[in-house]
Parts: structure tokens; C-alpha cells; sequence
């Protein structure tokens, strides 16, 4: 992996940027919906699968780009579970895509330090790409840079309902009790329960939907909408992403800097919700 000198070298945009972030400030997991690569084929009036193949390049880009910042948790929606009603020939595409990447990548995770995990219903993929996912997961499970999470076959609404089934089954046989159900079991019993909440979530492409996405882990998350497609994400564009992720004031429904004297009626003017 090229250093941050190289892809951000003095006098450059990337310098300008990288050089207004607070190192101490950066997101500790950032989630991106990766969206447009139809639109970024359509417009070079290519295959929809050309918009995929430039669309895991910039996956490459910004898997590394986030390993080089030191931002330990990067969560990539890759395959929802209504992506299953795209024809066939896309869906198997993408596989082959997961696939290939998998296999290009699986050395440079390692050598790198980065750890690989899956978040979804993985059984849903067909057998040979699904273990081609798990040895790569179980290769670098010993890994403690940056970890890689990709949603796959993934959606929030089912994650919560798998949840809820789970915590009635658990009820029913006298293993969980309605008062042990709070915030931190939930969390604790996502899919995505050894990792942090989200604390920035991008969308590319101008849409300006969660599209089932992490629905209970993004409840404090900053988003962040782009109009660039998603093969076109850059260093530059992430970079930008972090900056406005710290200019903005994060309260969690308090009344962040207004008010040292928290709980104080006369503590200055009321925050929103969130
Ligand atoms: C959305 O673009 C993108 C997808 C449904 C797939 C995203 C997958 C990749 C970038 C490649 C595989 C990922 C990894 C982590 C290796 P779209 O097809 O919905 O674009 P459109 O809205 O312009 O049609």
C-alpha cells in the first residue's frame, strides 16, 4: 500500500484537504452506500457490468485510503437483499466480481493488516463464492488494522427481524427476560455487534436514501451525500467527507458547546432531537 505522501503528495488537492483534518478527530467507522455505477456505464454507453468492474476499483481506493488514515472500521454495501431482483446475468456478475476481488485482494489484506468481515445472509450466495468469503474472512481474522466489513445479501429490516425472532425463541424457552431486552442487548446481538456504531455513513450518486442500510446502527450517524457516482469516489472525495464530518457540531440530542451545564433549564436555546 502506497503512503499517505504518495497519494496525497504537497500541492496537492488531497494535501489541501488532508491538511485541514484533525487527525485526533477522525470517524471511527465510516459505512458507505456505494451508488451508481449503472448511471457511470450508462453515460460511457457501456454494460452495466463495466459500471461494477470501475466500481470495485474504487472499493481498492477507498479500503486503502481508509487503512491509511488509521480509520479502524469501514462497513461497504455491496449487495442488499432487494438487489436479488436484478436479472440474473447482474446478480451473477457481481459474484464474480465479489469473487475476483476477493482472490485479487486476499494477499494485500493480509499483508496490509486487514480484517475482513461479512455482514448479511451469506447463505443466500451460491456455495463457491460464499467459501471463497469465509476462508478470506477466517485468513485474516488475526488481522488488527483496519477492518473491512462488507454487507452482502444484507438489509436492516431483516437483521432487526431476525433479531426480534431471536429474542421471542430465546423468551419462549425461559432464556430472556422482556426487562434484560434494552439498547445495549440489541446492539449487542446485531449482526454487527463487535463493531462500533457508525459515526459517518456516505451515499454517492445524489440519491439521498438509507436504502435499508444499518437502520439501527446509524441512529447518531453523520450522512453524507454526494452527487459523484460511485466509480468516480476518489481520495479527494473522501477526504472532503471526513472535513465536513468535522465541521459539523455532533450533539447526540444534547446541546453539544451551548451549554456546559448540562441538564440547566436556562442552559442556553433548546437543541433538536438529534
Ligand atoms: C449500486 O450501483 C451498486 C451496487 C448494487 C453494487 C455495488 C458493488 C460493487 C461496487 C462491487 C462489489 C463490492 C465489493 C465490496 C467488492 P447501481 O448498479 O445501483 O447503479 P445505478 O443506481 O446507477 O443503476
Amino acid at each position: 500500500m502506497q503512503s499517505i505522501e504518495a497519494v496525497a503528495p504537497p500541492g496537492s488537492p488531497e494535501r489541501e484537504i488532508l491538511d485541514q483534518i484533525d487527525p485526533h478527530r477522525l470517524p471511527h467507522h465510516v459505512a458507505v452506500i456505494m451508488d451508481g455505477n449503472g448511471r457511470w456505464a450508462q453515460i460511457r454507453h457501456l454494460p452495466r457490468v463495466e459500471g461494477h468492474r470501475a466500481g470495485i476499483r474504487a472499493v481498492q481506493t477507498t479500503v486503502e485510503m481508509v487503512a491509511r488514515l488509521g480509520i479502524p472500521w469501514v462497513t461497504l454495501y455491496a449487495f442488499s437483499t432487494e438487489n436479488w431482483k436484478r436479472p440474473r446475468a447482474e446478480v451473477a456478475t457481481l459474484m464474480t466480481l465479489l469473487r475476483d476481488y476477493i482472490d485479487r485482494e486476499l494477499e494485500r489484506f493480509v499483508a496490509n493488516n486487514l480484517r475482513l468481515r461479512t455482514i448479511g445472509r451469506l447463505e443466500r450466495l451460491n456455495a463457491p463464492v460464499r467459501r471463497r468469503i469465509e476462508a478470506a474472512v477466517a485468513a485474516t481474522a488475526g488481522c488488527t488494522g483496519t477492518t473491512v466489513q462488507i454487507a452482502l445479501s444484507y438489509s436492516g429490516r431483516q437483521e432487526l427481524t431476525d433479531l426480534v425472532r431471536h429474542a421471542v425463541e430465546a423468551g419462549a424457552r425461559g432464556l430472556l427476560r422482556a426487562d434484560e431486552v434494552d439498547e445495549a442487548w440489541i446492539g449487542a446481538h446485531l449482526q454487527t455487534a463487535s463493531s462500533p456504531d457508525p459515526d459517518l455513513l456516505v451515499r454517492t450518486s445524489g440519491e439521498q436514501r438509507i436504502s435499508n442500510f444499518l437502520l439501527w446502527q446509524i441512529a447518531y450517524a453523520e450522512i453524507y451525500f454526494t452527487p459523484v457516482l460511485w466509480p468516480d469516489f476518489s481520495n479527494l472525495e473522501l477526504l472532503q467527507a471526513i472535513l465536513e464530518f468535522q465541521r459539523r457540531e455532533r450533539r447526540f440530542g444534547g446541546l453539544g458547546h451551548q451549554s456546559e451545564r448540562a441538564g440547566d433549564p436556562d442552559g442556553g436555546p433548546r437543541a433538536p432531537r438529534a
